[in-house]
């Protein structure tokens, strides 16, 4: 059969990131950061003046973008595209912003789709995003849906951006992922919900090490 997945889905700024790599180090498997993938396409149709409105033109450049993600923690993460380095840029509020507008469009998500899946590789895989239990791996072992209060989101975006050097006020922040969950919450496609099945973790109030212990518990619980 195909290599087991653990799906970890949730809104901006809740600790997904946190999760899904101390998952992916504790079982030694692969990890799909499935919204750069969403940032870079958005960034390359930019930086080509393409109009993020025109779907389908968005969309025909996915498969031509070398994309390689380099490094496994946070502090060492470097995202090439087409050889450049992007990392900064990829990691931008407003590149978060361009994300969600071209996330919204039925092709852009259809051209993402395979590719997504092409992570799945042995021993097994961590898929990070929006929809990853909903719709890119409906099969997976183990559905997370993590959740935080909108406040405690921005403070730590905020604290994620400030550690990589990317200025940004909080109320301006608070309201750039307000608007951006609102977006992918509300879209007819692939929105943003926890899937059936799926365990609804609130890490609003939660230490790093507190949330995790949530998470050991839930590994031991699905075996
Ligand atoms: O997770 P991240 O903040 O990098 O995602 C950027 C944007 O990409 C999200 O706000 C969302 O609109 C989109 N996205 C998505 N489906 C995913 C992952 C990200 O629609 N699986």
């Amino acid at each position: 059969g195909l290599p087991p997945v653990i799906t970890v889905d949730g809104p901006s700024g809740v600790g997904k990131g946190l999760v899904t790599r101390w998952l992916a180090e504790r079982l030694g498997f692969h990890r799909l950061d499935s919204g750069a993938l969403y940032r870079i396409l958005a960034l390359a149709a930019h930086r080509r003046h393409i109009d993020l409105h025109d779907a389908d033109t968005v969309a025909a450049l996915a498969p031509g973008l070398d994309i390689r993600f380099v490094g496994a923690t946070e502090d060492d993460e470097a995202i090439l595209v087409d050889g450049e380095d992007w990392t900064h840029d990829v990691r931008k509020e407003s590149t978060g912003a361009l994300a969600s507008m071209i996330a919204a469009q039925p092709s852009v998500r259809a051209a993402l789709l395979q590719r997504q899946r092409d992570f799945r590789e042995a021993p097994g895989l961590i898929g990070d995003g929006r929809d990853m239990g909903t719709v890119v791996f409906t099969d997976a072992v183990l559905k997370i849906f993590m959740d935080a209060s909108p406040d405690e989101r921005a403070q730590r975006r905020h604290k994620q951006l400030s550690a990589k050097g990317i200025e940004a006020k909080i109320p301006a922040l608070r309201e750039e992922i307000r608007a951006r969950d609102e977006r992918d919450r509300n879209r007819p496609i692939a929105p943003l919900k926890a899937a059936d099945g799926a365990e609804v973790v609130d890490t609003t109030g939660l230490l790093p090490a507190q949330v995790l212990a949530k998470i050991e518990a839930l590994l031991v619980r699905s075996g």
